[in-house]
C-alpha cells in the first residue's frame, strides 16, 4: 500500500489557535484517519512556525525572550489539537535543533546548486504576512492587501534564491502534473503569477536576530519562510543520505502521496517557492497542494480587533469535539470560503445528527432489537432479500464508493454528502419496512432481517464517519456490540461487504449519542456565545431528561458562580483613578500605547496598555481612567509599564473604563 504523508501548515505562535487553524488541522486529521482506515502507512504532521520578526516583536510586547514566548505558546496548540481529537504523528517546532540542523543542510544543497547569491535588497515588507510586497500589490497608503496595515520599507544586504530561473521549470512541471495544485481556479492563479515573471527571492535578513543563523555568515538569519517550509522534511529527518532517515525515505523519497493542506493565503509559498527550493536541492516535490478557503464567523471576517476571534475550546466544551469536527467539514465546501455560524451548527446537529443518525440507532437498538431479540444482533438471510433490502444494499455500496472517491480527492464535504445518503436511505428503509408493525404481527423472520439491515447499515456508517467523528463512531459501535476501530497498517477496513456484522453479538443500548438540543438549550447556548440577549426571567422550567452533547449549557454568570473570592482578596488590588497626561504609540507595535498618567503621586507613571487597535492615542489625553496601581512593574517591548489600565471587552470590541466626573487623580476606586 502506498504511503500517505499529510501536513497542516505550521502555525505562527503570535496568536493562540482559532477556529480557522482548527479547520485546517481537522481536515488533515480526517484525511489521515481515512488513509489509516484503508491500511495505508500514514504520517500526519502539524507544528509551529516560531521564527521571524512578527514573533520577535510579539515576544517583546509581552516582555519575554522569543524562545520563552514560543515555549508558552506550545501548550495552547498541543492542547487544542488533542481536545479536537487530532491524532498527529508528530508535532514539529522550528526552534527544535532537529529542524534547525536540517534547514541548514537544505540551504547548503541549494547553495551547492548555485542558486544562492549575496546582494542588496530594498522593498516593502509586511510583517503580518512575513513577506515582501511589490508596489503593485499594495493598497493606497502603502497598506498590505491582506492585513490592511502599513508595510515597512526594508533595505539591507540579503542572500537571494534564484527563483527567476525556476519559472519555466515550474510551468513545465505543472503541465505534467495537472492536479498538483487544487482547486483548479487557484492553480490557474498560481500559473498566471509565474507567467508574469518571477523575481529572485530574498532568503535572509540582517535587521533582526530571531531566526536560524546562516551557516558561514551568522550575521544573517534565514528568511522565516525558507526555514518554515522545510518543516515538512525535517520532521521526517531529511534531507538525509539514503538509509539514514527511515521516515524520510518512506514518506518523502519512496513514492506515495505527499499532501500539503494550506489556506489560500499561503498557496503561493507552497506552490511556487517550495517546489523551486526542492527542485534546486534535487528532491522530490509534494504530490498535491490543496488550498482551502477562509472561514468567517457569523458572517464577519475573524479578527482580533473585531473581537470575534473564535478559539475552539469553548465550542468543544459546548458541543463536543466530534460535533464541531463534523460541522466544519460538512458546512464548508473544501476550497471555498465559508461561514461558521452557531445557529447553523445547532440546526445541522439537530437535523442531521440527532434526527438523522442518532434516531436510527435509538429506534432500532434501544427498542426493537432489545424487545424482540433479547438485545442480540439477529440473523441476516441473504437468500431472502426483498426489493427494499436490495435498494438499501445498493445505496450503501454507492455511499461507500462515493465517499472513498471524495476523500481521495480531498473533498470531505462531498464525502459527508455521500455518507448521509445512506443515513437518509436507512431511515426511509425503516419507514418502508415498518418494523413495529412486523413486531406486532409476530413476523419475527422479516423483523430480524430488517433489524439486521439497519444494524449493518449503522456499522458501515460507524466506519465511514469515523474519520470525522472518531469518538461518536466508537460510541455507536459500542451500542451495536462492536469494539472501537483500530486501524492496522496493511488492512483495509473500509466497508465493502454488506452482511459482515456477526449475528448473535450483544448490543448495548445506552444514552442517546446525539440528544436533541431543544429551544431552551439553544437559547442558553446562544447566550453563552454572546449571540442572543438573555430572556427575561420567567418561572423555572421543568428539568429536561436529555442533556445536550457534552455538558448542560450554562450562562456565563452561573459558570463563574463557584469561583468567588473574599473581600480581603479584593482589597489587595489597589485600583486608582488616573488622569491621562500623554499618550503615544509604541513604535513597531499595533497594540501597545504608552500612557503617562497622574495617579496623585509626586511623579507621573508610565503605563503600557494593549488598546492601540481600539483607541487613537490623542483621544485618551485628559481622560480619567482606572488603573491597577500595585501591579509589579514589567517591561514590554523595551518599555517599563508601572500599572494596568482597566477595560471591558466583548465580541464588539474593547472599551476603556472612563470616569465621568472630575474625581481627583489617585482617588481609590472600590
Ligand atoms: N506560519 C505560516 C505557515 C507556514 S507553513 C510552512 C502561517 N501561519 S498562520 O498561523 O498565519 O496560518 C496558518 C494557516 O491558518 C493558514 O493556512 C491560514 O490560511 C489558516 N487560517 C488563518 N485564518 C483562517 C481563517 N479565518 N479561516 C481558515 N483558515 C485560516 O501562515
Amino acid at each position: 500500500m502506498q504511503p500517505f504523508f499529510v501536513t497542516t501548515p505550521i502555525y505562527y505562535v503570535n496568536d493562540k489557535p482559532h477556529i480557522g487553524h482548527a479547520y485546517s488541522t481537522i481536515a488533515v486529521d480526517v484525511l489521515a484517519r481515512y488513509a489509516k482506515l484503508r491500511g495505508r502507512p500514514t504520517f500526519m504532521l502539524t507544528g509551529l512556525d516560531e521564527h521571524g520578526l512578527k514573533i520577535e516583536r510579539r515576544a517583546s510586547e509581552e516582555g519575554l525572550s522569543p524562545k520563552e514566548f514560543c515555549d508558552r505558546m506550545v501548550p495552547p496548540f498541543r492542547d487544542a489539537w488533542r481536545e479536537l481529537e487530532c491524532a498527529n504523528d508528530d508535532f514539529i517546532r522550528t526552534t527544535e535543533s532537529r529542524h534547525e540542523k536540517l534547514a541548514v543542510a537544505l540551504w547548503k544543497k541549494v547553495e551547492a546548486a548555485g542558486d544562492i547569491y549575496l546582494g542588496d535588497y530594498e522593498d516593502w515588507y509586511c510583517v503580518g504576512c512575513e513577506s515582501f510586497k511589490t508596489e503593485k500589490e499594495l493598497l493606497p497608503g502603502n497598506l498590505c492587501p491582506d492585513h490592511k496595515k502599513p508595510v515597512e520599507r526594508i533595505k539591507e544586504e540579503c542572500y537571494f534564491f534564484r527563483l527567476s530561473a525556476y519559472g519555466d521549470k515550474l510551468l513545465a512541471y505543472f503541465e505534467a502534473h495537472p492536479t498538483f495544485v487544487q482547486p483548479e481556479g487557484r492553480f490557474n492563479e498560481v500559473k498566471a503569477f509565474i507567467r508574469e515573471g518571477l523575481r529572485d527571492l530574498a532568503i535572509s535578513r540582517t535587521s533582526f536576530r530571531w531566526g536560524i543563523p546562516v551557516d558561514g555568515n551568522p550575521h544573517h538569519v534565514m528568511y522565516v519562510w525558507f526555514d518554515a517550509l522545510q518543516n515538512y522534511l525535517s520532521a521526517l529527518g531529511g534531507p538525509a543520505a539514503p538509509g539514514t532517515a527511515p521516515l524520510f525515505d518512506r514518506f518523502w523519497m519512496d513514492g506515495g502521496d505527499r499532501v500539503h493542506i494550506v489556506g489560500k493565503d499561503i498557496l503561493r509559498f507552497h506552490a511556487i517557492f517550495w517546489p523551486a527550493f526542492l527542485m534546486s536541492a534535487g528532491l522530490p516535490l509534494p504530490t498535491r497542494i490543496e488550498a482551502h478557503g477562509w472561514l468567517t464567523v457569523n458572517g464577519e471576517k475573524m479578527s482580533k480587533s473585531l473581537g470575534n476571534f473564535l478559539p475552539p475550546g469553548p465550542l468543544v466544551d459546548a458541543f463536543g469535539a466530534d460535533v464541531l469536527r463534523y460541522y466544519l467539514m460538512r458546512e464548508i465546501g473544501f476550497g471555498q470560503d465559508g461561514d461558521f455560524s452557531h445557529a447553523n451548527l445547532i440546526a445541522r446537529y439537530n437535523g442531521e445528527l440527532a434526527n438523522g443518525l442518532g434516531n436510527l440507532l435509538n429506534r432500532i437498538v434501544a427498542s426493537l432489537v432489545k424487545t424482540s431479540f433479547g438485545g442480540k444482533v439477529p440473523v441476516f438471510a441473504r437468500d431472502a432479500l426483498r426489493d427494499e433490502d436490495r435498494l438499501l444494499l445498493s445505496v450503501a455500496d454507492k455511499a461507500s464508493k462515493d465517499a472513498a472517491a471524495h476523500l481521495e480527492d480531498i473533498a470531505p464535504h462531498r464525502a459527508l454528502d455521500a455518507i448521509f445518503e445512506l443515513v437518509a436511505a436507512t431511515n426511509k428503509y425503516v419507514d418502508a419496512t415498518a418494523p413495529w408493525a412486523l413486531a406486532k404481527s409476530g413476523d419475527t423472520a422479516r423483523l430480524g432481517q430488517v433489524c439486521y439491515s439497519v444494524l449493518e447499515s449503522l456499522r458501515w456508517l460507524s466506519i465511514m464517519l469515523w474519520p470525522f467523528m472518531p469518538s461518536k463512531c466508537d460510541g455507536l459501535r459500542g451500542q451495536i456490540g462492536l469494539s472501537t476501530l483500530l486501524p492496522v497498517e496493511g488492512l483495509d477496513l473500509w466497508p465493502s461487504v454488506f452482511g459482515a456484522l456477526s449475528s448473535g453479538l450483544t448490543t448495548n443500548p445506552s444514552a442517546p449519542l446525539f440528544p436533541r438540543i431543544d429551544k431552551d438549550q439553544e437559547q442558553a447556548l446562544m447566550e453563552r456565545f454572546g449571540l442572543r440577549k438573555p430572556e427575561p426571567a420567567t418561572a423555572p422550567k421543568p428539568a429536561k431528561a436529555e442533556k445536550p452533547p457534552k455538558e448542560a449549557p450554562t450562562d456565563a454568570s452561573s459558570a463563574d458562580a463557584g469561583d468567588t473570592i473574599g473581600i480581603d482578596d479584593v482589597m489587595k488590588v489597589k485600583l486608582r483613578l488616573a488622569l491621562v497626561l500623554e499618550a503615544e504609540r509604541v513604535p513597531k507595535s499595533d497594540k501597545l500605547l504608552k500612557l503617562k498618567v497622574d495617579v496623585g503621586e509626586a511623579e507621573p507613571r508610565q503605563i503600557l496598555a494593549g488598546i492601540g487597535l481600539h483607541y487613537a492615542p490623542e483621544s485618551l489625553v485628559d481622560k480619567r481612567i482606572v488603573v491597577v496601581a500595585n501591579l509589579a512593574p514589567r517591561k514590554m517591548m523595551g518599555h517599563e509599564s508601572q500599572g494596568m489600565v482597566l477595560a471591558a471587552s466583548d465580541a464588539a470590541g474593547l472599551s476603556v473604563l472612563f470616569v465621568d466626573k472630575d474625581v481627583a487623580p489617585g482617588s481609590p476606586v472600590k
